[in-house]
């Protein structure tokens, strides 16, 4: 039902009306034309609509095919430029054949003519995407920030998503009901930071979150993100050290500086142990200055004056030393899930598939001590294999022998890590992939650190 005509005049005049409009801002476009605008992390007025800029944002091919014949519009051959002749012709003619759905999708419209579609210009706003969601923005942002070689350096260190590109949701986790009051804590807060500012409440906005590998906390994290619709800054820690070391501290202050443009924003630190490790440790002069600097800006960010809510996470809250703990101000508890929670989880990562006799109660009470991580990868390991049968319908048997087969394997990597002879495990027999299980699970990658550690 696509109809390129439409599509192209609504875009010309949409770059006019926000040309027209002071008061309208990048929020009001809509993502596909912002998409088309931003350069350093701005939006310039006037914008201008060429053949290119107008083909981009409308995915129409020629665009003044499409317009060409209408009474009210003209191309400048030169600058190639699409223009209205008559404005008032061109709103009349497409005010005639829009209709309401087209005007809520774009606020700038609905600012000057959603009246005439009884929808309200905050409405349209709030169902258009936020500019701060935009991958493109965030792309302009850095290139603005950093050279081509900084940027590879800087790739290493942080790791920056937009909201439209975290696939996890808060829908797909289970929480504790302590975790769940913590997150609706700081939902509320971001909400309300203009009035935290007011009567002074600053000290808010820094959570660590603390449990053993596998038990939600980088997806939480992420998942704040995308159902709130804020960027994602992840710092990898443990890259600090890998970093060209004369560049690390200076690396560490701009990824701070990121944070503060891309605002607001959720700035996420995985293996926060790390810190304390290093300042315990002799490590090189380089790398405790990084740290240092990590720490102060810690302290210089705030979700209250720079709209950054920052989370720390790590798997060995004992090797933080008071001066790490002092710079949260809640702690969130990750446990084990206990077998009701075990049943939630494998209810939640079951949703899609087919399972005949499914029972997660079951399941949960053969699975005491399993994470949700591990419970992903028994479901792995049961499709995979009912894979090989070329079966995509699962029994609770599958399931059941996965959990046998997972527990087993589980005992074969504690002997590894308690004799350190792999060979003899290799000679025992079927362990293969034993070891390669995180590789394949990016949200994992944070335990594979922990066993090469361990
Ligand atoms: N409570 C939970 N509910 C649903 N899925 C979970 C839960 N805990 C862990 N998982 C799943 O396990 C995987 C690893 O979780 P992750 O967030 O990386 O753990 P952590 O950061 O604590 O090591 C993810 O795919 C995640 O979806
Ligand atoms: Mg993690």
């Amino acid at each position: 039902m696509s109809n390129p005509e439409l599509d192209v005049v609504e875009f010309l005049l949409t770059t006019a009306v926000y040309n027209g409009d002071r008061d309208l801002d990048e929020d009001d476009l809509p993502p596909a034309y912002r998409q088309v605008f931003w350069t350093d992390g701005r939006i310039e007025r006037p914008l201008s609509a060429t053949g290119q800029t107008a083909a981009d944002a409308t995915d129409v091919d020629r665009p003044w095919d499409a317009v060409g014949d209408l009474m009210f519009t003209q191309r400048d051959d030169f600058s190639g430029d699409i223009e209205f002749t008559d404005q008032e012709l061109a709103e009349e003619w497409f005010l005639d054949r829009a209709d309401e759905d087209r005007i809520r999708a774009n606020p700038a419209l609905a600012a000057a003519y959603g009246e005439e579609f009884d929808v309200s210009h905050e409405a349209a706003r709030e169902v258009n995407r936020p500019a701060r969601a935009d991958r493109a923005w965030i792309d302009s942002l850095l290139e603005e920030y950093f050279d081509e070689e900084e940027e590879e350096e800087m790739l290493d260190l942080v790791d920056i998503r937009a909201p439209e590109e975290v696939e996890m949701t808060m829908d797909d986790l289970v929480l504790t009901p302590d975790q769940e009051g913590e997150i609706h804590k700081i939902v509320k807060a971001i909400e309300h930071r203009d009035y935290l500012a007011q009567i002074g409440l600053r000290e808010i906005g820094k959570l660590l979150f603390v449990g053993p590998p596998g038990t939600g906390k980088t997806s939480v994290a992420r998942a704040l993100a995308h159902d709130l619709e804020l960027p994602f800054v992840e710092v990898k820690l443990s890259m600090i050290t890998s970093q060209y070391l004369g560049e690390t501290a200076k690396n560490v202050d701009k990824s701070f500086e990121v944070a503060r443009r891309l605002a607001p924003c959720i700035f996420f630190m995985d293996e926060f142990d790390f810190v304390a490790k290093t300042r315990s440790s002799d490590e090189h002069a380089a790398i405790k200055r990084a740290v240092n600097t990590l720490l102060k800006s810690i302290d210089d960010i705030s979700l209250i004056d720079d709209d950054v809510l920052l989370i720390g996470a790590t798997n060995h809250p004992d090797q933080l030393d008071a001066a790490a703990w002092r710079r949260f101000d809640e702690i969130v508890n990750f446990p084990k899930p206990d077998r009701s929670m075990r049943s939630d989880i494998l209810q939640v990562v079951t949703r899609d598939m087919e399972i005949i006799d499914f029972d997660p109660d079951t399941l949960a009470e053969i699975t005491e001590g399993l994470t949700g991580s591990d419970l992903r990868l028994v479901l792995r390991e049961a499709v995979l294999s009912a894979l090989t049968e070329e079966r995509t319908t699962l029994t609770q048997q599958d399931l059941e022998d996965a959990v046998a087969d997972f527990e087993e394997r589980d005992n074969l990597k504690n002997l590894d890590m308690i004799d350190g002879d792999a060979d003899a495990l290799v000679a025992g027999g079927d362990i293969s992939g034993a070891g390669n299980d995180e590789s394949h699970d990016h949200s994992h990658d944070g335990e594979a650190h922990d066993h090469s550690h361990d």
